[in-house]
């Protein structure tokens, strides 16, 4: 059984889409002969940057260019946003495998399988794109979608509040709306898309829960202050609302979560 943590650390600086999305399909379809106990307790490497085409521009959010999605070339620019933050999401998800050691068995089925389920999100909005002359690459991106991982990269606690049950939690209160103004325009695959994307990110959110909830329990850690204090101390309270209830009822808030946080920042 091999170690699969450096394999792991190659694909998340792997730039090359095609490339990224193979290797993540291998490590999925090996993954029960992969060996995660791992005997060491040395850290795993810092990754300041994963890999990211070569053609692709990273630059500040205001920099971004926004155009009305009534033309095929905002809606392109719309898809490129969403394909970037997909392909990032692969590789927050195979960070969560590669970072975090002496974790159980399922941890890392749970993270490799969302890697996978990343991958094709990413291959259907490039799809997309390329069947509108358009590619991953063509325009600037944001830059700063890989700091939380940066920032949370010593404390699997922290991680896993910060990464699915913020910003990929953010994807399910946003969502709705950006498909409704694609139905607005007729663009049907754009929605078909969108509208399965939307669905598997309730599960991905889900697992980072249930990871979160173990994590705290392992600690001792009650989990809702626990929460709370994490989103105050890692983003000074930023935390953008208004949030999809119905949405992170299901995908591991409770109730009695999301009115405390519905009040402090919805
Ligand atoms: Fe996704």
């Amino acid at each position: 059984m091999v170690s699969p943590f450096a394999d792991i650390a190659s694909v998340i600086l792997e730039p090359d889409p095609y490339i990224k999305c193979e290797s993540v399909a291998q490590l999925h379809a090996q993954f029960d002969s992969l060996n995660f106990d791992s005997q060491s307790n040395e850290p795993s490497k810092e990754i300041a940057s994963p890999g990211y085409p070569a053609t692709l521009q990273l630059v500040a959010p205001r920099e971004l260019k926004r155009r009305g999605i009534q033309s095929q070339q905002g809606r392109n620019i719309l898809m490129h946003s969403i394909a970037h933050i997909e392909f990032n999401a692969i590789n927050l998800a195979l960070d969560a495998a590669y970072r975090f050691k002496n974790q159980p068995t399922d941890y890392y089925r749970d993270w490799i399988s969302i890697a996978a389920d990343e991958t094709r999100h990413f291959s259907m909005i490039h799809d997309y794109l390329k069947q509108h002359d358009c590619e991953y690459g063509d325009y600037p991106a944001h830059n700063g979608l890989w700091q939380m991982a940066v920032d949370t990269q010593h404390d699997i606690v922290a991680r896993m509040a910060l990464v699915p049950r913020v910003l990929e939690a953010r994807g399910l209160d946003v969502t709705p709306a950006i498909i409704e103004k694609l139905e607005r325009v007729n663009d049907h695959l754009a929605v078909a898309i969108l509208t399965v994307i939307y669905q598997d990110e309730i599960a991905h959110v889900d697992a980072g829960s249930r990871w979160f909830f173990y994590q705290c329990k392992q600690k001792k850690f009650e989990p809702r202050s626990t929460f709370m204090n994490m989103v105050e101390q890692y983003l000074h309270g930023e935390l953008r609302g208004p949030f999809n209830v119905s949405a992170r009822l299901q995908a591991g808030f409770d109730e009695f979560e999301m009115a405390a946080i519905d009040e402090r920042y919805g």
